[in-house]
């Protein structure tokens, strides 16, 4: 790097967040206070000791303690707050773009509704657009562990909500949950005008990359990484430009890479493949999207170019309309000219 100090530079960077799940910006210090006001008796007696249990060997260990916390969320107040302490902080950031996930049956298999889930994070979302002039999508995500009928009754009960809705996505446990098994249910969401992201290839193999495009018909890859172990995949990805939206410091918490110095961002860029660079669950793997952008730039020494392609290929990756992605884009140029 030049003169500007890395922080700086990524701070400076007008970013957009595409893998974002709105429960895993959940943090320690708003957990404890949303289950006191709920009366719920959290599992630790501090947040320090709910922060030690934050360790995890693979993605299973993770979403055990994820859906635990998201237990306290019962009221649309809750929802709220949730997603306001994320637009807030990412706000701070200099984020300008979001597309954000949330995951309806983690709320209405323990009873919480639809309505009052997803009025909580609407809510929000349209107040940081009027005071922070964020923009936004909303996708909502299928648990994968569940069946696809499950995932049939959400996109029912998503009906009313559809101004609110952009897209469906599938997270969850990827491991013998392969896109397939919910063909049926992305096509019907597609029938619906949503726009259709699935992960892939976080844990699983590069087939489930094939399956969620050819068998689900995505727009984008969530993760993707293993996607290099199949060249005929790569070149694919990169003749349609395909994005895929990597969370390196997820990927380093939940052991997908032994260490960031091994994340292959790099090596996509080189390769020609249309990766961005998010957060997932930025409350529990220690980082936001400049914590994202500065550990990956620094462990893998990416040039300023590099960087910049990173944050272009966010815009062109998101939902917005060309005009929109152009604008954006000639900012973040116009921002890369001015630092040295
Ligand atoms: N992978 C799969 N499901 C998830 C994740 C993830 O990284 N985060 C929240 N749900
Ligand atoms: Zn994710």
């Amino acid at each position: 790097m030049n003169n500007t100090p890395l922080r700086t530079l990524v701070q400076g960077i007008p970013k957009t967040e595409l893998h974002l799940h709105i429960e895993g910006s959940f943090e320690p210090e708003l957990m404890f206070e949303i289950a006191k006001r709920n009366n719920i008796t959290l599992a630790y007696d501090s947040i320090e000791s709910l922060k030690k249990a934050y360790t995890f060997n693979n993605l299973q260990e993770f979403l055990d303690i994820y859906y635990t916390g998201a237990q306290v969320l019962l009221h649309e107040q809750d929802f709220y707050d949730l997603t306001w302490a994320y637009l807030t902080t990412v706000h701070s950031e200099n984020v300008v773009h979001v597309e954000v996930f949330f995951d309806p049956q983690t709320h209405t298999d323990r009873g919480v509704p639809f309505k009052t889930v997803i009025t909580g994070i609407y809510n929000a979302l349209e107040k940081a657009k009027s005071e922070y002039g964020i923009t936004y999508k909303l996708i909502m995500s299928y648990l994968r562990h569940l069946s696809e009928e499950a995932a049939f009754k959400t996109l029912e009960e998503s009906q009313p909500y559809k101004a609110w809705i952009d897209g469906v996505g599938l997270d969850s446990s990827e491991q013998g949950n392969p896109p397939s098994k919910f063909k049926n249910v992305f096509e019907a969401s597609a029938k619906e005008g949503y726009k259709l992201v699935a992960h892939a290839g976080e844990e699983g193999p590069a087939d489930y990359i094939w399956e969620a495009l050819d068998v689900l018909n995505v727009v984008r890859i969530d993760h993707g990484n293993r996607c290099l172990s199949d060249d005929a995949l790569v070149e694919r990805l990169v003749k349609e430009q395909i994005p895929l939206t990597l969370c390196p410091t997820s990927n380093v918490a939940l052991k997908v890479i032994d260490k960031m110095e091994e994340h292959p961002v790099a090596q996509m860029l080189d390769k020609g493949i249309l990766a961005t660079i998010h957060s997932d669950d930025p409350a529990y793997f220690g980082g936001y999207m400049n914590e994202n952008y500065y550990q990956t730039a620094s462990a893998l020494n990416l040039s300023k170019e590099q960087i910049m392609q990173l944050a272009i290929n966010g815009f062109k990756a998101s939902w917005l309309t060309e005009d929109e992605k152009e604008a954006h884009i000639t900012k973040v140029k116009a921002y890369f000219a001015s630092i040295d």
